[in-house]
């Protein structure tokens, strides 16, 4: 969800950007564009509706001599998609050029007061308000531009992340951050802006990551300085990247997707890595050891999360009861930032997120640590704004994950969370040394097992023929299968654009049966755990109504096969990791579907991959 790049150097600046941009096309967006500086100071700006490859098209006829430049992805909130509507966007004399991530919530209030000065705006953008209240204050008030980007920023109310450049200099570049990620790379005179590090991941791996309410000043030949809104200077802390440029390339597959669906044997391996250890006799989660007395003294646990995350929470909530035996509850982020939630300080609030820049899972952060909760972070993104914020956590490992949606980031999000229980539950003795020891040496066996279940690729093509052209689909299980319901039905109408809904199998009965005929086909996950009987009963339910039935079930089963349509069968292992397993083949379903469908499984329409705004 909207992308920033920015450039300041020797080198060949519109490439940079645009190849920038093209690195930050996996976070979804409808439009692009860019703005560079001429060594003698010109500023032009180019933007373009659709995709990265239109604005280079539209950009081949024109003058991309530059020493410095801003360049964005947008993912329209206010205004359509349009050429118009793209940034960056000008002031109205032309002299700022400005991008900006993020949403400016009293944009009606600033627009109105700016037109009663006379300002003319030629967008229905609220980004457009900024650039020009920047530019009011400034001329207004003679001042410089930092001074009059101080004072705008300190007048916004909302989320962003900005870059403005400015005609008649083109050695610095301003960017602010509040809310919305922003990372500064330091090169050999050289310095990079990006919503994270992949648009510059070649050229440096030192990064500084501007905190809430920092401005960071970029000026040719001279170091970085970064100043908070009442013009302190803050330190300007370096930090190594973490992910290498192989990570961002699809390595031989067709689409990030289907790579990041192959890699999971070795990102659950890297999940696991020195987590599991002394023979699988014991688990080691620093985030848990380092603050034992919050997960001795809590009672009760709540999760937030949204999209995939969220139903990585609802498996986390199975194992941490099962296991742990500590009330979890599960919400999304966006309700319970809204909820007036009841929170004390014997609470433990789990943030998921694989981004770790959800703009929702961020605001329920702030709203647990204010109500004196201890945030707990599970994400992949290092240094992102989650984990920074959290009190403590622990990353996933799975490595950059671009295609959008998300399949390696769920299996190590559900592999922290089984670590996570494992962890409680030695700490608080609810399980005995042999039975943590029987979880930890199964769920180390895992990639193993993924990696079997990986084998059932071309039945999945083959299978996935028949069912392209369905209109519903239904996907239903019970217990650690439930989610993985909903994952299936989610990550199905992400790519394909078919309506599919995840369903407690048994809740069926109160509502979705009615849609049931030869047209709908249900996937029933149905492994051989202690809810088994209970799902053939479902089973049958769907059967006797004339539904075609997909069931992934336990090798060797034998009752399930005699009733569905098409079974792939899955390794065998405990119930409490059977859904690292049995998401594989639905990930592969939904893969397959939407590429007989021709739709663009990276990058699907209307989602983004890093939902910065609320
Ligand atoms: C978007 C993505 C989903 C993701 C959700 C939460 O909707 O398309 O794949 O699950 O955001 O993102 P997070 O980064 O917080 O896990």
């Amino acid at each position: 969800m909207c992308g920033i790049v920015g450039y300041l150097g020797d080198g060949n600046v519109y490439e940079i950007l645009i190849n920038g941009l093209k690195r930050l096309e996996y976070r979804g967006y409808d439009s692009a564009g860019i703005a560079l500086v001429s060594p003698e100071g010109k500023l032009n700006v180019y933007k373009t509706l659709g995709k990265v490859s239109n604005l280079e098209a539209y950009c081949r006829d024109k003058n991309l001599t530059a020493r410095a430049g801003i360049a964005h992805t947008r993912w329209a909130t206010h205004g359509e998609p349009s050429d118009c509507n793209a940034h960056p966007h000008y002031s109205e004399d032309g002299r700022l050029a400005l991008v900006h991530n993020g949403t400016i919530e009293n944009y009606q209030v600033l627009r109105e007061a700016l037109q009663q000065h006379g300002c003319h705006f030629s967008t229905q953008t609220d980004t457009e308000v900024l650039v020009q209240l920047i530019e009011y204050i400034r001329t207004s008030n003679s001042c410089t531009l930092i001074e009059a980007v101080r004072e705008a920023l300190k007048q916004v109310v909302g989320a962003y992340a900005v870059a403005i450049v400015e005609r008649g200099n083109p050695d610095t570049i301003i960017a602010a951050r509040k809310s919305s990620p922003l990372v500064v790379g330091i090169g050999d005179g050289e310095t990079f802006l990006g919503s994270d590090g992949t648009p510059f991941i070649e050229y440096t791996d030192k990064v500084v990551y501007v905190q809430d309410d920092e401005i960071a000043v970029i000026t040719r030949d001279q170091p970085l300085k970064i100043i908070n809104l009442d013009n302190e200077e803050t330190k300007v802390d370096v930090k190594k990247l973490e992910f290498s440029i192989a990570q961002l390339e699809k390595g031989g597959y067709d689409h990030f997707m289907l790579k990041e669906i192959f890699e999971q044997p070795s990102t659950l391996t890297d999940c696991i890595r020195g987590r599991v250890v002394d023979n699988a006799q014991r688990v080691l989660l620093n985030g848990v050891f380092d603050h034992k007395e919050k997960f001795m003294d809590c009672n009760r646990i709540i999760v937030v999360a949204c999209g995939t995350s969220w139903h990585a929470g609802l498996l986390g909530k199975q194992l941490i009861q099962d296991l742990c035996a500590i009330p979890v509850e599960v919400e999304y982020a966006s309700e319970f930032r809204y909820s007036h939630p009841v929170i004390t300080e014997r609470d433990i609030v789990i943030a998921v997120s694989q981004s770790g820049e959800t703009a929702d899972t961020l605001a329920a952060i702030q709203i647990a640590k204010a109500k004196g909760a201890f945030v707990y972070g599970i994400s992949n993104v290092v240094g992102a704004s989650i984990p920074r914020e959290t009190h403590s956590g622990t990353y996933i490992h799975v490595g950059p994950e671009i295609g959008v949606a998300s399949t390696k980031a769920f299996t190590g999000q559900v592999t922290v969370f089984t670590l996570l229980a494992l962890a409680i539950a030695q700490l608080r003795g609810t399980l005995t040394q042999p039975q943590i020891a029987e979880v930890s040496g199964h769920l180390q066996q895992i990639p193993h097992y993924v990696k079997e279940t990986l084998k059932l690729n071309d039945k999945i093509r083959q299978l996935s023929l028949i069912y392209t052209y369905a209109r519903n689909f239904l996907y239903l299980g019970r217990g650690y299968s439930y989610p993985v319901a909903l994952e299936g039905a989610l990550k199905l109408k992400e790519i394909s654009y078919i309506h599919a809904e995840g369903y407690p199998a048994a809740e069926m009965k109160h509502g979705p049966i009615a849609l049931i005929d030869s047209e709908m086909p249900s996937v029933i996950i149905a492994p051989h755990d202690h809810l088994y009987d209970k799902i053939v009963s479902n089973v049958q339910q769907v059967k006797s109504r004339g539904g075609s039935i997909i069931a992934i079930v336990t090798k060797g089963d034998t009752v399930i096969r005699d009733l569905a349509d098409h079974v792939l069968e899955v390794p065998d292992v405990p119930e409490c990791l059977t859904p690292l397993i049995t998401s594989i083949p639905l990930q592969l379903l939904s893969y397959y579907i939407a590429i007989n469908k021709g739709k663009d499984v990276d990058m699907p329409r209307n989602l983004a991959k890093s939902v910065t705004v609320e």
